[in-house]
């Protein structure tokens, strides 16, 4: 099956962007990691990343006719997007939501997440090991 992996506004930046709290692998090194990690598994990952909110609904809305599941991590969206919710509302699969830091140990606009109430799971504070978590959770969950 083919697994979405989805990235919010800034993610573009990581390695360079605030390494002390977001750490110094690039976005290419995840996609990576993400890909072979679910190719072991005989799955295909589509990896995106935009700063632009309805970008991120066009690929929510093109998973529903061609993904099993959603890894997502919204960075700021996550926090104002009724939107983002509403698209993952409308799409039947696995859902699982991904922060690299520890958003309940930062500020407490941090605290709330739209998307987490869809999700199957949510995974904060891993670095981008939070990644890898979610692809292996959806493989087994896949798998059963
Ligand atoms: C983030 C946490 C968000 O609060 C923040 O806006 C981000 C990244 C994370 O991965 O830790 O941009 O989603």
């Amino acid at each position: 099956a083919e697994i979405m992996i989805l990235n919010g506004p800034n993610l573009n930046l990581l390695g360079k962007r605030q390494p002390e709290i977001y750490g110094s692998e690039t976005l290419s090194d995840v996609e990576s990691v993400c890909a072979t990690l679910a190719g072991e598994s005989g799955h295909a990952v589509r990896f995106h990343q935009s700063n632009r909110e309805y970008q991120i609904i066009d690929w929510i809305h093109e998973a529903r006719e061609t993904c099993a599941a959603i890894v997502i991590n919204p960075a700021a969206f996550t926090h104002t997007s009724v939107a983002i919710l509403d698209a993952l509302n409308a799409f039947e699969g696995l859902v699982f939501e991904v922060h690299i830091s520890n958003v309940h140990r930062r500020e407490s606009f941090r605290h709330h997440s739209y998307v987490s109430g869809r999700a199957d799971g949510v995974i904060a504070g891993l670095g981008v090991e939070g990644y890898e978590a979610a692809v292996r959770r959806v493989c087994s969950l896949l798998a059963n």
